[in-house]
């Protein structure tokens, strides 16, 4: 209703349903706070004290008709003048996990994965997460990409790093598929089939890993945007996507949720917004860029006590790559060429050396580490045969090198986590904060 609120002058019969955000009684009136989860702003309702009932609680569903009419009170336009209040469903206030008017945590609230959405800042988390959907499909669709439903099931094993989650039916003693099935790591193989047919295309989806963490930045069900494009000329033409889709995704939340926005960037993680504005003109302007090699280099100079080694030819682990970004400035950073031997097989080989690397790229920001990883495909038949028999994988992935036989184009794409996202967005430490019922490891409530 905030929308229709703001256009409407005149008064005129409404009902209203929704939840009791306060009740308060007066001797001539009751005052009730009625939120319908369209936007951070509660209605208010003005009745006769006749109207009074014990059950208006906080939480409670109520239906409210009577007359929307301006409000004397400057702090809201309209408000609702009742004729009748019904309570629909009653809500116990001394049981009910949330008290009126205290700002819980969101740690707290975290405990009440099936309730949590009554708070304030959990359904304005919802409703960023929605319009942060939104402005993601308008970006590709506003750039001529095509959206791609890639399979949930899949036989392929797409990152190679064995963190996949097998899927059979409960009791199966044999495969239902003929063959082992999995929930996808990633729906990049399949973009890339679909990108020999359409130069730009895209997936937005469910992305499932078996990571046995219980990290603040590690779900074991996630969603993933996945970008491919084809007749890439080189790892500008991934980046400058990753940069604009950052930006346009952005621009358009933080036009769209002015208010759920600031109740994050005010009270929930208070000194964001400075940091958003600063990554913000950051992507604006172009990111910084650095390889792989001088981010070693840069980590071996530094006087940080380490826990992983840091030395060429070592994944950078979540501390390196926090220290880079701070070594950097406090802002996102693209680390590029990663040695060959850590990447998969997809990776395009950059045929250096003795420093021999892969064109794969990950943009690391502040708070959060990786927020996208992808490369520049190996789209040269031979180069890719070899390596894939080289890890004995050229039967399973016959089909992918079909793709190199039949109009193979240069091209490249990457992941986004898209809770990582709203994490970088909002300022929000713990990534179960930003999805509505999370999975992890040891946890799958509800
Ligand atoms: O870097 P990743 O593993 O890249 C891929 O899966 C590529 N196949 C994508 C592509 O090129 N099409 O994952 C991409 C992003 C990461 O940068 C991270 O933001 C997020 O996905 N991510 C996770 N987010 C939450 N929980 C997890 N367990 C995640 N693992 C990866």
């Amino acid at each position: 209703y905030s929308l229709f609120l703001s256009s409407c002058s005149t008064s005129f019969v409404c009902l209203l349903q929704g939840w009791v955000r306060s009740a308060r009684a007066q001797k001539v009136n009751v005052f009730l706070h009625v939120n319908d989860g369209s936007s951070l702003q509660s209605l208010q309702v003005v009745a006769g004290a006749e109207l009074n009932d014990p059950l208006l609680t906080f939480g409670s569903a109520v239906e409210v008709s009577g007359i929307l009419q301006e409000s004397p009170h400057e702090k809201q336009p309209l408000e609702l003048q009742a004729d009748s209040i019904r309570v629909i469903g009653e809500c116990d206030p001394v049981d009910f996990p949330f008290k009126v008017k205290k700002r819980h945590g969101l740690e707290y609230i975290r405990q009440f994965p099936h309730l949590r959405c009554r708070t304030n800042a959990f359904s304005s988390l919802l409703r960023i997460r929605s319009e942060a959907t939104s402005a993601i499909h308008s970006y590709f669709k506003d750039n001529g990409f095509v959206q791609i439903h890639t399979p949930i099931i899949t036989s392929n094993d797409c990152e190679g790093a064995g963190e996949l989650f097998q899927v059979e039916p409960a009791g199966a003693d044999e495969h239902f598929f003929s063959v082992p099935a999995f929930l996808t790591v990633s729906g990049q193989l399949h973009l890339e089939a679909t990108a020999g047919a359409f130069s730009k295309v895209y997936t937005f989806g469910p992305t499932f890993r078996a990571e046995n963490s219980q990290s603040r930045r590690h779900l074991a069900e996630f969603y993933m945007v996945e970008a491919e494009i084809s007749f890439t000329q080189s790892m500008e033409d991934l980046t400058k996507v990753m940069e604009d889709m950052f930006r346009s995704a952005t621009e358009h939340v933080l036009a769209r949720c002015v208010e759920d926005v600031d109740l994050f960037h005010r009270h929930v993680t208070p000194g964001h917004r400075v940091s958003l504005q600063v990554f913000l003109s950051f992507v604006l302007l172009s990111s910084l860029r650095i390889t792989y090699t001088e981010a070693v280099d840069i980590l071996t100079r530094s006087s940080e006590q380490f826990a992983f080694p840091s030395d060429w030819g070592c994944d950078l682990k979540t501390e390196h790559e926090k220290y880079l970004v701070k070594h950097c400035g406090n802002v996102p950073v693209f680390v590029t060429d990663y040695p060959y031997d850590l990447k998969p097989f997809y990776a395009r080989d950059n045929q250096d050396g003795p420093r021999h690397t892969a064109a794969a790229v990950d943009l690391l920001v502040p708070g959060v580490g990786e927020l996208c990883g992808g490369s520049l495909r190996e789209e040269r038949l031979s180069v890719l045969r070899a390596r894939l028999e080289q890890l004995g994988l050229e039967d399973a992935y016959s089909w992918y090198l079909d793709l190199r036989r039949f109009g193979s184009a240069p091209h490249g794409g990457f992941g986004l986590g898209f809770e990582r996202y709203l994490q970088c967005l909002l300022g929000v430490d713990n990534i179960k904060d930003v999805i509505p019922f999370p999975r992890f490891s040891r946890s799958c409530l509800l």
